[in-house]
């Protein structure tokens, strides 16, 4: 069984990838270790422990950082809700975390086991960043640390260039991208190329029983915003399509390539440069995921909501 520490600043589609995690039969979660991006970090640590309860899990929920590592928390409400979870009412408050040692959770757990755990990151770096500065050798101990941040090969979700999760702590990003772990990049071009949910592939989700009614329900600030905002067609899913790759890494298709985060402001801030042709040579770093089947994505999604 595969080990997976998450790392998450739990909001609606963050929620969709714990579901997803905490359904699979092939790995087991060590812990959800939570920071601020989407919503501030008390709102987001409630919402992974709402989902937790929902799954019936006794995974520990940590929280860590409160604010990136050198800039204003900016979260990300107009798209996910003031609950961060489309505000549809759910009891997000009076549940308690384990903890608020999110960092040390992730440096005990991943050198208490050289090898054995993969890291899942859902939001802003920052944790994951501190976790490195206190203890670089995490890098060569973690079995594999899978990213969902940067617009990849396609446009930004904040900015003209940059996607939520790097642009909201772009040092962190740097910080991760350059500490040598063995990584896998999901972009933001991934989600709009094979995770979006028009009105009937979301009337199909909720077909799968009561995971499938709550993954759709909590979407309801994002569809809004998705198809106003974003010019989709519906919601769309970023962190689960990270997480299926997590879960599956054989149905994504990658280019090893380098990459690097710009950490300036404007323009500049949190853009994941990727080097698609090899023109800086600088060794490749990354595995970037260029291409998941929307088939394969879709049918994961279904087989472990309804379970
Ligand atoms: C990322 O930012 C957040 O809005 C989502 O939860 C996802 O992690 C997409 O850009
Ligand atoms: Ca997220």
């Amino acid at each position: 069984m595969r080990r997976l520490l998450i790392d998450t600043d739990t909001a609606s589609d963050d929620a969709v990838a714990l579901v997803m995690a905490l359904q699979e039969p092939t790995v087991s979660v060590d812990a959800i270790t939570v920071v601020a991006g989407n919503v501030p970090l008390p709102q987001a640590v409630q919402n992974a422990l709402y989902t937790v309860e929902l799954c019936s899990s006794g995974v520990p929920v940590f929280a860590g950082r409160s604010a990136p590592l050198m800039r204003r928390l900016q979260t990300a409400e107009v798209v996910h809700g003031k609950d961060g979870m489309g505000d549809i009412g759910l009891p997000l408050s009076g549940r308690t975390s384990a903890g608020n040692s999110a960092v040390d959770v992730i440096i005990d757990t991943i050198m208490g086991s050289p090898g054995e755990v993969t890291l899942v990151t859902l939001g802003p770096l920052t944790n994951v960043a501190i976790a490195l500065l206190r203890e670089p050798a995490i890098a060569e101990s973690v079995a594999h640390c899978f990213v969902m941040g940067g617009a990849g090969s396609g446009p930004g979700n904040v900015t003209p260039l940059a996607e939520f999760n790097f642009w909201c702590d772009p040092e962190a990003a740097r910080t991760v991208v350059r500490s040598g772990m063995p990584l896998t990049h999901i972009g933001w071009d991934i989600s709009v190329a094979s995770a979006t949910f028009d009105p009937d592939e979301a009337a199909a989700l909720r077909t799968c029983g009561p995971l499938g009614e709550y993954s759709v329900n909590i979407q309801a600030v994002l569809d809004i915003y998705a198809k106003e905002a974003s010019g989709i067609p519906g919601f769309d899913l970023p962190d689960p399509i990270a997480m299926a790759v997590a879960i599956d890494p054989s149905i994504a298709t990658t280019a090893r390539r380098h990459v690097d985060v710009l950490i300036g402001d404007g323009a500049d801030r949190g853009k994941d440069v990727i080097d698609w042709h090899g023109v800086a040579d600088q060794d490749p770093n990354v595995d970037v995921v260029t291409h998941v089947p929307r088939e394969a994505f879709v049918g994961m999604l279904h087989r472990l909501l309804a379970e």
